[in-house]
């Protein structure tokens, strides 16, 4: 299961924008309810516009009405990806503490983490 999806996330590499930092990234995520939303990079000009595969990712979903979720895989055009803190606080306002994050340098060599893991103590209303 955690290869099917990190396998979704390296084909979403290809659907990156990043003309800027030439850094592709793709993400699956797979929601409770068993559908799963890709995402990928997409850089801008005004270089703060640019939005992370993980968060096009959620945005997807819950644009979707689906805000409840299992797990995430994320691979880039550097191997492992990991995500960066605004996602990390981004995917903790839908995920618990036992989220599960699947990255690696291929998908024979994929590692996991929970969400507790990536950040601990996360910080939600
Ligand atoms: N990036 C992601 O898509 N996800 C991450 O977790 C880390 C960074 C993107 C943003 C930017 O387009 C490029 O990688 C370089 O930072």
């Amino acid at each position: 299961m955690n290869k099917e999806l990190y396998r979704k996330a390296v084909e979403m590499t290809n659907m990156s924008y990043a003309p800027f930092s030439k850094f592709r990234v793709g993400a699956a995520l797979l929601a409770k309810d068993g559908r799963v939303f890709t995402g990928c990079n997409v850089e801008n000009s005004s270089f703060g516009g640019t939005i992370c595969a993980e968060r096009t990712a959620f945005v997807k979903a819950v644009s979707e009405g689906v805000k409840e979720f299992d797990r995430i895989a994320i691979a880039s055009s550097g191997g492992e990806a990991w995500p960066c803190g605004i996602c990390r606080q981004f995917m903790r306002e839908f995920c618990d503490d036992d989220f599960v994050i699947i990255t690696g340098n291929d998908e024979d060599s994929l590692r996991t983490y929970t969400m507790k893991e990536i950040l601990p103590e996360g910080f939600k209303l």
